[in-house]
């Protein structure tokens, strides 16, 4: 399981159902055409943790039947969502590596990554028209707070606006919106109180977001043996990612030629090599990494709302998981 559940019950409940979601997954990325199905099954097969399916199990844990079918069906759409988008964001990112393996860019080219991701993101809507119109709407408001918060990431910061608000807004919409909808899913499916419902929703919001945020720590300072990805594609892409935003925030007069270095074009080996070193040295990486903790126990924080128990446990040791990911 992506994160720890330590209740052995629990976690056995919660692997016999994520099999059940892997299951009806291979199922739902099948197209008559051959290529299709090879394209949209490529980075499924290349690993990934399912941590947002099984985010819905969990959550759907929460309530009075977590057992009916619509639970799984909840966990495959956001799944296929969150597949479609990374076909979509490694051409944005011209990324290479995604989850071990060729992205499906570099592996095809643009035109079929594009249309692959367009293609699991109908099948997410077609599934997701089977769990009703309040389904709908909601997964509807997420793909458009996902492409707002991944356009808004192109964008400059406006002149009167603190380019760490603009950054956690980006974040919030590209990452948080779809580990709320799961959270909200979940609940919803499961049988859940209105009152735990919100509470879950905002938890995966901020814990998805905190998520999202450990990741940017994790490019700058992890190898490509752990992360599956190539070390620094944000810094080459001129990406400001939250170490990149805390270290021009709190520059010290040594770091000229770090910040110099940011200002700069980065997509050349030497210079990236450089930036690279010098932000992993920064005390920037420790302010970032303190600012992923206190949003991590501020997901804690809101579980507080949910009674006591294997359940809450485990949705607490998925934030600890994203805090303990960046020491
Ligand atoms: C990864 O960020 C990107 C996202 C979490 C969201 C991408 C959203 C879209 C492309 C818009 C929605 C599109 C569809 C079809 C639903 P990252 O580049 O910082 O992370 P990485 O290191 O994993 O690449
Ligand atoms: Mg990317
Ligand atoms: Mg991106």
């Amino acid at each position: 399981l992506a994160f720890p559940v330590l209740d052995e019950r629990l976690s056995a409940r919660l692997q016999v159902r994520l099999a059940e979601v892997e299951k009806a997954l291979t199922g739902h990325v099948r197209s008559r055409a051959g290529f299709v199905t090879e394209a949209a099954s490529h980075l499924m097969e290349a690993g990934g943790k399912r941590f947002r399916p099984l985010l819905v199990l969990v959550a759907a844990e929460c309530g009075d039947h977590p057992e009916v079918d619509d639970v799984i069906t909840a966990a495959c759409v956001v799944e296929l969502t969150h597949l479609a988008s990374l076909y979509h964001d490694d051409v944005m990112d011209e990324a290479e590596l995604r989850r071990g393996s060729a992205s499906a860019n570099a592996r095809w080219d643009n035109h079929v990554a594009i249309l692959t991701g367009d293609f699991l993101f109908s099948k997410s809507s077609e599934l997701t028209a089977e769990l009703g119109p309040d389904a709908v709407r909601i997964q509807a408001q997420t793909f458009t707070k996902l492409v707002e918060g991944q356009i808004l990431e192109t964008l400059e910061p406006g002149p009167d606006e603190d380019p760490l608000e603009h950054y956690l807004d980006v974040v919030a919409g590209k990452t948080g919106s779809l580990i709320a909808t799961s959270a909200t899913y979940g609940a919803m499916f499961g049988g859940a109180s209105p009152e735990v419902t919100r509470a879950l929703t905002t938890y995966g919001e901020v814990v998805g977001t905190a998520f999202q945020l450990s990741d940017d720590i994790l490019d700058v300072a992890s190898d490509a043996g752990v992360s599956g990805k190539t070390p620094g594609t944000d810094l080459r892409e001129g990406v400001p990612t939250l170490p990149v935003l805390m270290a021009r925030a709190s520059a010290r007069p040594e770091d000229q030629r770090l910040l110099e270095l940011l200002a700069s074009d980065l997509t050349e080996d030497a210079p990236h090599a450089e930036a690279l070193a010098l932000l992993r040295a920064h005390p920037a990486m420790d302010e970032a990494r303190s600012y992923v903790m206190a949003r991590a126990a501020e997901a804690k924080a809101l579980l507080a709302a949910l009674p006591e128990g294997p359940v809450r446990h485990a949705l607490e040791g998925f934030a600890d998981l994203v805090a303990t990911r960046v020491t």
